[in-house]
């Protein structure tokens, strides 16, 4: 017997648990599609659970056949919902998705998400060694350590690209100063990378935190010198700190009345939306690396792509570590920006 067709004997009739949670992100629709059709292929049965934890500790749980996940790879969001859950960050309700889990008869569980989801999935495992978790990178914000791109970011970049598109319009119409606020939580990828590609001013990110502050820096360089108008991509800034697009225009104005300052946040529309073909090829490969990672043996890991190979992450690497932006992504947006 060659080893996968041991595998596959091995592993028949067992049945996977899906779910999304956190962050909704173009993307998952196609990585729910490839986890079922692989499973399915490979001889797995497979049942989806709604509105992720939260839905798993209320017993969300219906099977999940090919049809099911039809026509669904072009669409955004998730079929499956998702939430962020309070009760899964409790041992209670870790016990209680559990069980639910031991009821259905599912032995391995798929979880798409990010960080928090993740994380989620690192305690639940070490507490509940029974259940083989497998995690798949899906959020807009890119900030997942160990792979060089998570599902949905490639959208939400290319949907901040054509806003700003817009902006510009009429940003140069009226000589004005835009500051246009991005999601990425804690990270600039979002922010660092629509303000390349969109011929941003200035992108202002965690990333680029120091003694100097950015928006001197960004004024510093006189940019009237050669420009009437101009565009500073700003990461949303964490709740508990100054930042974000009101923050700074609200400096502007004070500071430097002779401009005329606007702000334009972009909010949720940047988390919908048709996926790009990249994300869908993305999430169809992470999808179907998921079930060879189980026909492997692997657990509690994340799949992570990196420098276009299948990856395996340990959870523990995944979310402990700080996900680094490229610097040089600074300087290329600085000196093309002049
Ligand atoms: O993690 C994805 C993300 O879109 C972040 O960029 C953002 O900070 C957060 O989710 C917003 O969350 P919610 O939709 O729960 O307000």
């Amino acid at each position: 017997m060659k080893r996968t067709d041991f595998k596959l004997d091995k592993m028949k009739n067992k049945c996977i648990g899906i779910l999304t949670s956190g962050g909704d992100a173009s993307g998952m629709n196609a990585t729910i599609r490839a986890v079922t059709r692989a499973a399915i292929y490979n001889g797995f049965q497979v049942k989806g659970i709604y509105r992720g934890y939260e839905g798993l500790i209320a017993g969300e749980v219906k099977e999940l056949t090919t049809e099911d996940v039809s026509s669904i790879i072009q669409r955004g969001g998730t079929i499956l919902k998702t939430a962020r859950s309070e009760a899964f960050t409790t041992p209670e309700g870790r016990k209680k998705a559990y069980d639910v889990l031991r009821k259905e008869g599912i032995s391995s569980l798929i979880i798409i998400g990010g960080d928090g989801s993740l994380t989620g999935a690192r305690i639940f495992a070490n507490e509940y060694d029974d259940i083989i978790c497998i995690g798949l990178p899906g959020t807009i914000d890119n900030d997942l350590y160990g792979t060089d791109f998570t599902i949905g970011y490639d959208t939400a970049l290319n949907t901040i690209v054509e806003c700003v598109d817009k902006i510009r319009d009429t940003a140069t119409s009226h000589d004005r100063i835009f500051f246009v606020e991005v999601m990425g939580r804690d990270a600039g990828f979002l922010a660092q990378n629509s303000a390349i590609a969109s011929g941003a001013e200035a992108a202002i990110i965690p990333e680029d935190r120091t003694d100097v502050d950015q928006l001197e820096k960004f004024i510093g360089r006189g940019f009237r010198k050669t420009k009437n108008s101009s565009i500073v991509i700003v990461t949303e800034s964490p709740k508990d700190k100054n930042g974000g697009a009101m923050y700074y225009a609200e400096r502007v104005k004070k500071e430097y009345p002779q401009y005329d300052v606007r702000v334009s946040i972009l909010g949720h529309l940047q988390r919908g939306g048709a996926p790009s073909a990249y994300d869908r090829i993305l999430g169809s490969r992470l999808g179907e690396a998921a079930i060879q990672a189980l026909l492997e043996d692997q657990r509690n890991v994340m799949i992570g792509i990196r420098n276009n190979e299948i990856v395996y992450v340990p959870f523990a690497e995944a979310i402990k570590n700080d996900k680094p932006l490229d610097k040089s992504l600074i300087r290329v947006l600085g000196e093309l920006s002049i």
